[in-house]
């Protein structure tokens, strides 16, 4: 390949190439993002998901004497090591005694912190209490529970109704009710520039009444009622809008919020003459946000606790609208009447439409989402490339998901890989490379979903695996893709011509404005031997250095699993512009590899 790269005449990039989708599903935030250790910590349930005492079990006492209570088992082990556990619980009833909460390993049987409270419980009231725990040593594994015990004779009826029993660890940025810092060190290494949230399906709900209700999701723990999920659990709402924020303030990422759009998983559709009191829900959420303290709902922020308002620019309506018989009534009424509330009321907002299967209005986006084998997400480098650019595209959910089987994924038999693998994730990087090249018209991408417990998942790969063991976590193939490509950012990209058309290798070429380098990136996929390439860029002469960095793993299905290594192989080498200005080095099969001139 003989490339050669102009000075100008490219477009801008939103410089949001990369972000992070999120919704409740594979416990990734409980029992996963969301710190909180102890599962069924308030015995909430619905309709779908009757409340129940799972991960529980009763300590009872030989012939009554002793202290009794309860203990979990935490979201599949929890993690003990010398750190400080802030834990609480409420408790109603008369008690003159003390509660005693521990750790305690399955494996030794021995308690690894204990810590005595006293009680201030009442007769007819919840009575909040607070402790914390600070185990001395690490525990051998996490096979581990956490007990909370009181001395039944000190209670008045040899009782006491105990209730939303909780146990963090520390948090990332030491946030009360945040975040777990292995899964945000991980998220925050890579570098993502936007959050998709909170949907996914389970933004929509199973029926109308189940959907993602935000103002169900602020304020104190004790007001969260939870929900269920469309992934087969109850949420606890631990995880709510304002936590969702926080996430954003912390990692830099740029909020797109997606907003209930009329339409559950059931298929049940909101009919046209009631869709307002949803528009109106919608519209409220947003105030909620970024309203000033002097309206209704910022004012409702202030008192949970942030009086500045957030910044909003990106919103979506909805998620897969073209999916559940939604279409129709999409396209008839629902996506117009959130868009036009919307952009009336916050015109700087950007409105998304969740799908790309409708002729968009006015200046509306879309949302595209691609799950499919690694073949076809390489035969979609070039999708965008003939797309009208008068509507801004989110990639907001990718993920190669089967092994090549010559077709295609059919969605009612499918095997997906339980994580990403090699020639998926290279296939990914022609795919991201081709978004990148149509910089003009795709807003950024993400994979989905991006977090998986592997202890307890619906739907696999996942750009990041973990269980309850810190140190277990995974970074996948995928993974080292984006975090190449997102850390050599392109502020504009820049045309490229070449006579040799695109595969085996297939590349995008641009500039980062704020450092004046230029960047290549490239990925080879089915070739049968090396690809050499020449890259001239037109403003860089003869004796200009540039750092290539290349991707590489053992073979086309390696992976990096949950306890194990990290099979991706990254070399960087700095190169000299040869005689005629030429950067010349050869890529592999399957090979990722980005290009930056000092
Ligand atoms: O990412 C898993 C699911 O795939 C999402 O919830 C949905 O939007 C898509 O169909």
């Amino acid at each position: 390949y003989t490339i050669s790269v102009a000075k100008s005449g490219g477009n801008s990039t939103t410089n949001l190439q990369y972000g992070v989708m999120e919704e409740e599903i594979n416990h990734c935030a409980e029992g996963g993002l969301y710190a909180e250790l102890i599962r069924n910590r308030a015995f909430q349930g619905s309709s779908l998901y009757p409340s129940n005492l799972d991960a529980w079990t009763a300590l009872v006492t030989v012939e009554g004497k002793g202290k009794i209570g309860l203990t979990n088992e935490g979201f599949w082990g929890i993690d003990v090591r010398p750190q400080k556990y802030s834990g609480s619980f409420y408790v109603k009833g008369a008690y003159s005694g003390s509660f005693t909460a521990s750790l305690e390993s399955s494996t030794s049987g021995k308690t690894l912190a204990s810590v005595d409270i006293k009680s201030k419980s009442v007769a007819n009231k919840w009575v909040q209490h607070e402790f914390t725990l600070t185990p001395n040593t690490k525990a051998s594994n996490v096979n581990n529970t956490f007990s909370l015990k009181f001395d039944a004779s000190k209670a008045s009826g040899g009782s006491l109704d105990l209730n939303l029993i909780s146990l963090f660890p520390p948090t990332w940025n030491d946030r009360p009710n945040g975040l777990r810092v292995d899964l945000m060190q991980a998220l925050s290494d890579l570098g993502p520039k936007f959050l998709r949230f909170p949907g996914g399906n389970n933004l929509e709900g199973e029926t109308i009444d189940s959907r993602w209700k935000w103002n169900e999701t602020i304020g104190p723990l004790t007001e969260r009622p939870g929900r269920p999920t469309t992934w087969g659990y109850e949420e606890t709402g631990g995880m709510g809008l304002v936590e969702y924020m926080e996430w954003c303030d912390d990692l830099g990422m740029e909020p797109i919020l997606a907003v209930w759009s009329g339409l559950a998983l059931n298929e049940d559709v909101v009919s046209e003459a009631d869709l307002d009191v949803y528009v109106e829900d919608a519209l409220n959420e947003i105030e909620f946000l970024t309203g000033s303290i002097n309206t209704k709902y910022g004012a409702l922020r202030a008192k949970y606790g942030h009086p500045k308002p957030w910044t909003l620019n990106y919103v979506e309506v909805g998620n897969e609208d073209n999916l559940n018989s939604g279409l129709a009534s999409y396209t008839a009424y629902r996506f117009a009447a959130f868009n036009d509330a919307i952009s009336k009321k916050y015109p700087h907002i950007q409105v998304l439409a969740s799908t790309i299967d409708m002729t968009l209005p006015g200046t509306a986006g879309g949302d595209y989402h691609l799950y499919d084998i690694p073949d076809n997400f390489v035969k979609s480098f070039d999708l965008w490339d003939s797309y009208n650019d008068s509507h801004p595209i989110l990639l907001g959910e990718i993920a190669a998901t089967e092994y090549n089987n010559g077709v295609g994924i059919d969605w009612s038999d499918y095997t997906f890989s339980l994580y990403p693998w090699w020639i998926g994730s290279v296939a990914e990087a022609v795919f991201l490379i081709g978004a990148e090249r149509n910089a003009d018209k795709i807003i950024g991408t993400t994979y989905a979903p991006y977090l998986m417990n592997l202890d307890s998942y619906e739907w696999s790969p996942t750009m990041i695996s973990f269980n309850a063991d810190p140190d277990n976590t995974a970074r996948s193939t995928s993974w080292h893709v984006y975090d190449l490509f997102n850390h050599n950012h392109m502020t504009d990209t820049l045309p490229a011509t070449s006579e040799d058309a695109f595969g085996p290798l297939y590349y995008v070429s641009g500039l980062d404005k704020k450092t004046n380098s230029h960047i290549w990136k490239g990925a080879v996929y089915n070739s049968t031997a090396d690809v050499p390439v020449s890259l001239t860029f037109e403003s860089i002469k003869q004796g200009a250095t540039a750092d290539l960095t290349v991707l590489t793993a053992p073979d086309a299905y390696s992976m990096n699993a949950v306890g194990g290594s990290n099979i991706v192989n990254t070399k960087t080498i700095t190169i000299k512009a040869g005689k005629s200005g030429a950067f010349s080095f050869s890529l592999p099969n399957l090979s990722v590899a980005v290009l930056t001139t000092n």
